[in-house]
């Protein structure tokens, strides 16, 4: 084909291809219908239901797949008010107290819309410098947050889930190979479920998994890790990898870090610490205290878009022998010869399967650094508060019972009716209270028994809301009892 033959296609291909890029005005005329939807989300959010069920929730929004034809910006948004934000859960709500509430500070959404429209690449020193420098900055200040040493390294994720499968990848190939086959994990009934994906994924479907014993709490019990380590090592197995909970999800209760730290010690196992709910409470003086020896954790996870307010998609990862981490993620490929390798920056790609991301440091940044730290140690600290509160609360209640003092934001509780099976009147208690939608509260079970939770980790989560998931209980219990 000539040249002058590709140059007319080129002239006839290159208007349509640069509707992608809408000039000045037409940006201006987007964001700005976009920034009005938010608004008035984010003004109606007060009053919004915290959960709608609905028949058939958000299916209307199937029938709009992509088509050759272009559409309104007015059109689309209205389309995403009808059918994605309006069926479920709302998550940006005060009144999200179920499972382990997100967040969505504003800055962070900024920063999002900034790493977006300047699309830089984060995965490579060469590539973004700037942006690098700005993630090992805050993996840093994690670091120190957490009492890890200088040589611990870390990265940012899209969540805790991936980042506990970093934390185990880089357990899993520390351990030698005549140790691999005999392997043993230590866990409890409380362990998050992303912990076995992870195993699984991680290719240690086939490991042992010991449940250890649990107190009265539900916190892990180091007596008995040691002697289920004694009988192991007894049988020719490896003790291999302890997982403690720093923060579990069901009932918010911490292990005792210090103590496993010392039997992972003793028993050279790879100590890993899940604290993707717990461990931003390191920012408070109680977290502190009940979080003493999460520095000296092999790995450990935590949760920016859970404790630090996020809108989801931050997790984080760091691995107290960050070499260790380096060895199991790190790449080099005939394409990325152009840059150096040695450079004395870690690029955040040799710490993470991830290549290409989303620049997900600016999110996290932004808000910090505009807001100051001051914030979020208060709202943080306000969140133990609220859980207190409540636990002091519904304790009082007739009938009430609770699993314990909340030792971060979650309180544990529930009804003994006077007749028939707690746990059936407790999901049918938990499925009024989710009817009803104003709050949103879930439900466990611990050791069979069926409890329910309010977890206050929302920022816009104050003492109205929890004052408001108080009232409601009471009363569909009342209603359910009468
Ligand atoms: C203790 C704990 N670990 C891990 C996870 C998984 O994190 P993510 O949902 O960010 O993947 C959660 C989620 O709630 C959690 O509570």
């Amino acid at each position: 084909m000539s040249v002058e033959m590709i140059e007319d296609k080129l002239r006839e291909l290159a208007p349509v291809a640069g509707l992608l890029d809408p000039q000045a005005a037409e940006r201006q005329a987007l964001t700005a219908e976009v920034i009005a939807y938010a608004e008035r989300f984010l003004e109606a959010l007060p009053d919004l239901p915290t959960y709608r069920d609905m028949p058939d929730p958000g299916a209307g929004i199937e029938e709009h797949a992509p088509t050759e034809e272009p559409e309104s910006i007015a059109a689309l948004l209205k389309l995403i008010e009808t059918h994605v934000d309006t069926a479920g859960l709302n998550p940006a709500s005060g009144g999200h107290m179920g499972y382990i509430p997100g967040g969505g500070l504003y800055p962070g959404a900024l920063g999002d819309y900034l790493a977006a429209v300047t699309n830089r690449f984060s995965g490579l020193f060469f590539a973004g410098p700037g942006a690098v420098r700005l993630e090992n900055g805050l993996i840093d200040w994690i670091k120190e947050l957490l009492g890890c040493p200088l040589d611990a390294a870390g990265t940012l994720t899209s969540g805790g889930s991936a980042a506990n499968l970093a934390g185990i990848v880089a357990a899993r190939d520390a351990l030698s190979s005549k140790d691999f086959d005999r392997a043993v994990v230590y866990v409890t009934n409380q362990s998050h479920e992303s912990v076995f994906r992870a195993l699984r994924v991680a290719g240690m479907r086939e490991a042992p998994v010991r449940h250890v014993a649990v107190d009265e709490y539900v916190r892990m019990d180091p007596a008995s890790l040691v002697r289920q380590i004694e009988q192991d090592r007894a049988a020719g197995l490896q003790p291999w990898l302890l997982v403690a909970s720093a923060g579990t999800t069901n009932t918010g209760v911490v292990d005792p870090l210090e103590a496993l730290a010392d039997v992972a010690a003793e028993h050279k196992l790879w100590y890993h610490i899940d604290a993707a709910y717990g461990g931003f409470f390191m920012l408070c003086d109680h977290g502190r205290e009940v979080l003493r020896g999460i520095g000296r954790g092999d790995s450990i996870v935590l949760d920016p878009h859970k404790g630090l307010f996020l809108s989801y998609g931050c997790g984080c990862i760091i691995v107290r022998d960050g070499r260790k981490l380096y060895d199991a993620h790190h790449g080099a490929a005939e394409y990325l010869r152009d840059f150096d390798s040695t450079a004395a920056q870690r690029s955040p790609s040799d710490y993470s399967i991830e290549l290409s991301r989303h620049f997900r440091g600016l999110r996290l940044w932004l808000p910090l650094k505009l807001f100051g730290l001051k914030p979020f140690r208060a709202a943080l600290e306000e969140k133990l508060w609220l859980a207190r509160w409540f636990h002091e609360r519904i304790a009082q209640v007739d009938g009430f019972e609770c699993l314990g003092y909340p030792e971060l934001s979650v309180a544990t509780y529930r009804f003994i009716p006077r007749h028939g099976s707690p746990n059936d009147f407790n999901r049918r208690l938990i499925k009024a209270i989710q009817q009803d939608g104003s709050v949103f509260l879930s439900s466990t079970t611990v050791d069979g028994e069926v409890y329910l939770r309010m977890c206050a980790l929302c920022f816009r989560t104050h003492l109205d809301y929890v004052r408001r998931a108080f009232n409601l209980v009471v009363k569909k219990t009342q209603e359910l009892t009468s």
